[in-house]
This record gives C-alpha cells, sequence and structure tokens, in this order.
C-alpha cells in the first residue's frame, strides 16, 4: 500500500512564532510608490479590515503570537509592518524608509520595541526597509537592493545583527521588495522568482540554494511569494494556486488567504507581518 504521508525528508516541523501585525484602520492608497499602486483605484477600507482579521485569526489558530502596533492617521501603509524593522536573535534594527509618505513609520516600530522590553533597538543611518529586504533564513539574512534599501544598510544590517549578510539585486520594479520575489519557508528552503534578479544574483541563489523551487510568473502576479510560513504551515495569497500545489508536494500544508484589498498596496501576507525572532 502506497502512504499518503510525505517521504520523512519533506516533513515539515512548524514552530511557534511571534508576529506584530497593525489593523488597516487609515489604510487608503493616495500615493503611489510601487506599481501596484493606482491612486483612481479605490479602496473598500472594511473589507481590507475584516481580510486582515482573518489572517490574524488565522495565526492565532496556528498557534502564533500576534502583538499590535497602534494604526497612526496619515500614515495609509502602517499595515505592511514588514517594512518597519528587522528582529534576529532579539536585537532590533529599526527602518528607515526611502519614500517621505512612509518615514514616520519607522518611530512607531522603535518606540514598540523599546517599550516591549527589547535592550538593543538601533536607529539605523542608512535606507532600510525591515523585513521587505531582509530575510532571514536560518543563519543566514539575504539582503535585497535596487529599489529600496540602500547597499550601505545591508553593511549596517551585518553589524548590528551580527549575521552574514548576502546581497541580492532586484531588477524589476513590480518585485520591488525582496519579499515579494522570495518566500522563505524554513531554515534552508525557499521559492523564488528567478526574473526578479540580476544575472549575478540568480547565481548567488542558485549557489545557495540548489534545492529552492521556482515560482512561475502567474503565481509571483499576485504575490504569491510574499508568504508566512512557520516551517510547515505556509499563509499566501489565495490566487497563488500553482504555487500553493508546489509547497504541498514538498510536504508543507498551504493556508491560503485573501488579502485582494491590501494588494491594491502592493503588499501580501508577508508585508503585514513583522517577525519578532527572540
Ligand atoms: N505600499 C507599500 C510600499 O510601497 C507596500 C509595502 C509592502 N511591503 C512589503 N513588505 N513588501 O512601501
Amino acid at each position: 500500500m502506497t502512504s499518503v504521508l510525505p517521504a520523512p525528508s519533506t516533513r515539515r516541523t512548524a514552530t511557534r512564532r511571534h508576529y506584530v501585525m497593525c489593523r488597516p484602520e487609515h489604510f487608503d492608497v493616495t500615493y503611489a510608490i510601487n506599481p501596484w499602486m493606482d491612486v483612481t483605484v479605490p479602496v473598500d477600507r472594511d473589507l481590507a479590515v475584516r481580510q486582515w482579521e482573518n489572517l490574524r485569526a488565522t495565526y492565532v489558530d496556528l498557534g502564533h503570537r500576534v502583538d499590535l502596533l497602534d494604526p497612526v492617521a496619515g500614515l495609509p501603509d502602517m499595515v505592511y509592518t514588514a517594512n518597519g524593522a528587522t528582529v534576529v536573535g532579539g536585537v532590533v534594527l529599526g527602518a528607515r524608509f526611502r519614500h517621505a509618505e512612509r518615514a514616520a513609520e519607522a518611530a512607531s516600530h522603535l518606540a514598540w520595541f523599546r517599550g516591549h522590553g527589547f535592550a538593543r533597538v538601533v536607529d539605523p543611518e542608512f535606507v532600510n526597509e525591515g523585513e521587505g529586504d531582509l530575510l532571514a533564513v536560518g543563519d543566514l539574512v539575504l539582503a535585497g537592493t535596487g529599489f529600496r534599501t540602500d547597499p550601505l544598510a545591508h553593511v549596517e544590517a551585518a553589524r548590528v545583527l551580527g549575521r552574514e549578510i548576502v546581497p541580492l539585486e532586484l531588477v524589476d520594479p513590480r518585485f520591488y521588495h525582496l519579499d515579494t520575489a522570495i518566500a522563505v519557508l524554513d531554515d534552508s528552503t525557499i521559492a523564488w522568482l528567478p526574473a526578479a534578479f540580476s544575472p549575478a544574483s540568480q547565481a548567488v541563489l542558485r549557489m545557495r540554494f540548489p534545492d529552492a523551487f521556482e515560482a512561475g510568473p502567474a503565481d509571483a502576479d499576485v504575490l504569491g511569494l510574499n508568504a508566512v510560513s512557520d516551517g510547515r504551515n505556509v499563509v499566501l495569497p489565495v490566487a497563488a494556486g500553482g504555487l500553493a500545489a508546489a509547497i504541498a508536494e514538498r510536504g508543507f500544508t498551504p493556508v491560503p488567504i485573501d488579502l485582494s484589498e491590501l494588494l491594491k498596496g502592493g503588499g501580501g501576507p508577508k508585508c503585514c507581518t513583522l517577525e519578532v525572532r527572540a
């Protein structure tokens, strides 16, 4: 009889995670700083809040801890908490935003971490957009540049976080943050969109992650790679059906989520989720 369980090598283990989220009470598209944003397309804020509440409830149901950052009027992108900091080994590297429209979000994140007992909270010198461009994978931090995060911030992140940084160059404006082009599934497994990277960065990723699997354009075009994994359960946009199937084949459990309103700002589940790594 054939077993329905994946082979032992692909059996996945979930670990409890700690996330920071921000309810999209002031979410809107009033400016356009990435190609997904169109100020002429109306936003249904109530629907955005309902979809976001579903994302939060999904994490809680999976056993994760979710803390909330207070939304601030006039900061419509604050729902994308992943951009506000990078937390590795209990060290908090704050963000510095590329665009003036989001600059004030950084202070809310710094204040939150300082108020929650984090001993080392660093206000950065160079532009970095948090986990949008700094993705921890095991002991490494993959670091994006090209659209938002300054390459000098990679050096700063290596020093502050005490981790090896792998700089990667993004080349397609639709995939302006690293977390739109790479999904971190566990400490050694990623899914990615090769076309989002320069040839040199594609070569680096192929060398570092020979088992990585490639997303197709159809999944990437719905920000399917903007996913959140606990090592087994992978929360990803509902429209990314091909990616969900590929993930399931490798022993992960896809957890599809509809965040259609927040996609109008250019974000998906990962953008709305800042991970706190103790
Ligand atoms: N409108 C936001 C921006 O352009 C979206 C941020 C999405 N966040 C992310 N982690 N990719 O900055």
